[in-house]
């Protein structure tokens, strides 16, 4: 495998959220030759086409030049009412336009949803497979990562505290690398 980078879109954007927590410790446990980092998403203004037609503000630009050298997009969301959070539906819609420069398109891609619940962040990380099949994001059915309890698992230091879980994780990110070399 050559050196590959991801891109991780976090979908919450709270101080203390348990998905970055968990997008950090996913990332520790990528295999060599793949590395990532997170994407700021926080600040993007709220998608305005109107806005694409003069020059876009400064934070659109930014998140398009962070996300358009990648090899793979990592995205890791907790479940809001059923679905994707806002803040996270923002930043696809601002990085899949202007119409035909989406910055998603063929990129290989991957969903861990979390949750302190039990349902593992089911709906959301469904909601955001459809976006992202329109989107032409090829994302990787297997394994699927549903991450209940999240509250519970994480420790110290990036740690995960069941070794079923980390296992898991670790396999799931030799899994994700696979999936990037072989729509690369
Ligand atoms: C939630 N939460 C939640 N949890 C869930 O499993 N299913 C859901 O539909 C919802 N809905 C929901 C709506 C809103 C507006 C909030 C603020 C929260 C709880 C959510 O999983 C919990 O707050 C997580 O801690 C959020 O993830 P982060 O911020 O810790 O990454």
């Amino acid at each position: 495998m050559g050196d590959r980078s991801i891109a991780v879109i976090v979908g919450s954007i709270r101080e203390g959220s348990f998905s970055r927590q968990l997008a950090h410790a996913l990332l520790d446990r990528a295999p060599a030759g793949l590395s990532g980092k997170l994407v700021q998403i926080d600040d993007l203004p709220l998608y305005n086409p109107d806005l694409d037609d003069g020059t876009p503000p400064a934070a659109w630009t930014r998140f398009r030049n962070d996300v358009r050298p990648v090899d793979g997009l990592l995205f890791v969301t907790p479940e809001y009412n059923r679905s994707v959070p806002g803040v996270l539906k923002n930043a696809i819609d601002v990085g899949s336009r202007p119409y035909g420069k989406s910055i998603f398109s063929g990129k290989p891609g991957a969903i861990v949803s979390c949750s302190p619940g039990a349902l593992s962040a089911f709906g959301a990380n469904h909601h955001l497979r459809q976006s992202l099949v329109f989107l032409d994001v090829p994302v990787m059915q297997q394994p699927e990562a549903y991450i209940g309890n999240i509250d519970k698992l994480l420790g110290k230091d990036g740690g995960i505290s069941d070794a079923g879980t980390d296992k898991f994780l670790a396999n799931f990110m030799k899994k994700f690398a696979e999936w990037i070399e072989r729509h690369s």
